[in-house]
């Protein structure tokens, strides 16, 4: 539900503000699912999470307005927009178009109760600290899918001149003016590239930056900082070179499809042998999963940014190993699985990306899958018929996973802790409802 508040310095325009009001401890998910079911229609992939978070803390590094188009309307869009409205900005939000302002800082401070929400919200350090000279965020804790330290986003703003401390659980950044480096990643961090991609932009003189992460996520972002007058070279390479300006302006800008939601909804159909055409996506962005999927059995045909999928009555295993991109996507793992469980014989999954991305494993065993997990592998022995139980999401992909293997399954499934699902996925029910899947949302 979103609600209108007149904003302060402007009557005539208005700031939408979120209120996603709910109680997740009384918000399930319940699905009546068939062996037999075949998902068939129309779907269309919105706008990608994963690329509108540093979107939205890209706008905080300059004081002209950033409009952005394509908004997935999901709560980690919200929960950032509730964080930066205390940083000082300002945001009017019409359909899936969000205009964002901010025009002074009311606050240099993100406090814990809301960067525990989503760890993406750490972001707002570096584009703080490069336009303000001072930033404070809550350091993020644990996470469900492993401890996700964020050492290499510190490290990285060290180098670039920033004196960092650490008090009381806060990350306290200063700097009068950041200055360019040579920094080489020790590992390939998507957050950690956006963070000095951001920071670098507004710091005096070249920043190289090298082992980037190369997802599509970080390539849009920097199309955006281009846009707004950064000078950005390498995009979408490993090696990144920056050229600091003195300030950066307002943009007009386009937010990639999710092709994490594009990948989910093509394991829906292999799954079910199903017949679904997927509109408003990038093919490009997700060819390791459907080449996967295709050597499993699946139809796949591409057209401009529509992509098909024809489900086949034969599924064969595939093993598969998580792995930055353009490797097979640590966010599609969980859905994958749920597939390898219908393939006629076994498959060994690898995540070698996070220490701890097994946690549907358990909730999978009690819909009767058959898989063991040995360290970073899942050992898949398929094809197990899957019977509905009460089972719990822990983490977000792994909710996706649940209510994959939900629609197969004989019977109810009733998903609990569903709050990790509406992170990321935009109506979900709605979407599968209208390819025929018979899934709702109970509260209580
Ligand atoms: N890492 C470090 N130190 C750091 C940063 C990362 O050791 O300072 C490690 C992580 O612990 C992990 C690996 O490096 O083992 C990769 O982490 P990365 O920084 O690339 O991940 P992230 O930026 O925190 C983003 C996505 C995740 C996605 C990963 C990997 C966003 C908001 N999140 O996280 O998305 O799984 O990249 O592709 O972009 C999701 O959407 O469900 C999700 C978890």
């Amino acid at each position: 539900m979103l609600r209108r508040a007149p904003r302060n310095d402007n009557p005539s325009c208005v700031v939408i503000r979120a209120a996603f009001v709910y109680n997740p401890s009384v918000e399930r998910i319940r699905i009546l699912g068939r062996n037999d079911l075949r998902l068939k229609g129309d779907v269309r992939i919105s706008g990608s999470k994963n690329a509108v978070l540093p979107a939205l803390a890209a706008s905080l590094l300059t004081s002209e307005p950033v409009r952005l188009h394509n908004i997935p309307l999901v709560k980690d869009v919200f929960s950032m927009l509730k964080l930066m409205t205390e940083l000082g900005l300002e945001y009017a939000l019409e359909g899936t178009s969000l205009t964002l302002d901010v025009p002074k800082i009311l606050s240099e401070e993100a406090s814990y109760s809301l960067v525990k929400l989503m760890r993406a919200s750490f972001l707002v350090l570096g584009p703080l600290l490069a336009r303000f000279g001072k930033a404070i965020v809550a350091q993020p804790g644990g996470c469900a899918i492993g401890p996700r330290p964020v050492d290499l986003h510190i490290a990285g703003l060290q180098r670039l001149g920033a004196n960092i401390t650490f008090e009381h659980g806060y990350v306290k950044a200063e700097a009068d003016r950041l200055q360019g480096a040579d920094i080489r990643f020790e590992k390939k961090t998507v957050g950690g590239t956006e963070h000095l991609v951001m920071a670098a932009a507004l710091a005096r003189g070249e920043t190289v930056l090298r082992n980037c992460a190369q997802e599509p996520e970080i390539s849009n972002l920097c199309e955006l900082l281009i846009k707004m007058g950064a000078r950005i070279e390498g995009v979408g390479e490993e090696t990144i070179r920056i050229v600091g300006v003195e300030q950066l302006g307002g943009a007009d800008h386009e937010i990639i499809p999710d092709r994490i939601e594009t990948g989910t909804f093509l394991v829906a159909g292999a799954l079910t042998r199903g017949d679904i055409h997927l509109t408003g996506t990038e093919p490009s962005h997700i060819l390791t999963t459907i080449e996967k999927l295709r050597y499993s059995g699946a139809v796949i045909d591409v057209e401009g940014k529509a992509i098909h999928v024809t489900g086949s009555a034969e599924i064969r295993p595939q093993d598969v190993t998580t792995s930055p991109y353009p490797g097979f996507p640590t966010d599609m793992q969980a859905q994958f699985m749920v597939l390898m469980t219908q393939a006629a014989g076994t498959s060994i999954i690898t995540e070698t990306i996070f220490d701890r991305r097994f946690q549907h494993v358990n909730e999978l065993l009690r819909l009767g899958a058959t898989i063991e997990v040995m360290g970073d592998k899942a050992v898949v022995h398929g094809r197990t018929p899957l019977s509905g139980a009460e089972v719990i999401a822990t983490d977000l992909r792994a909710s996706a996973s649940l209510i994959l293997a939900g629609l197969i399954a004989s019977g109810e499934t009733i998903v609990n802790d569903v709050e990790h699902i509406d992170r990321g996925y935009e109506r979900i029910e709605e979407k599968l409802r209208g390819l025929g899947a018979r899934i709702d949302r109970i509260r209580e």
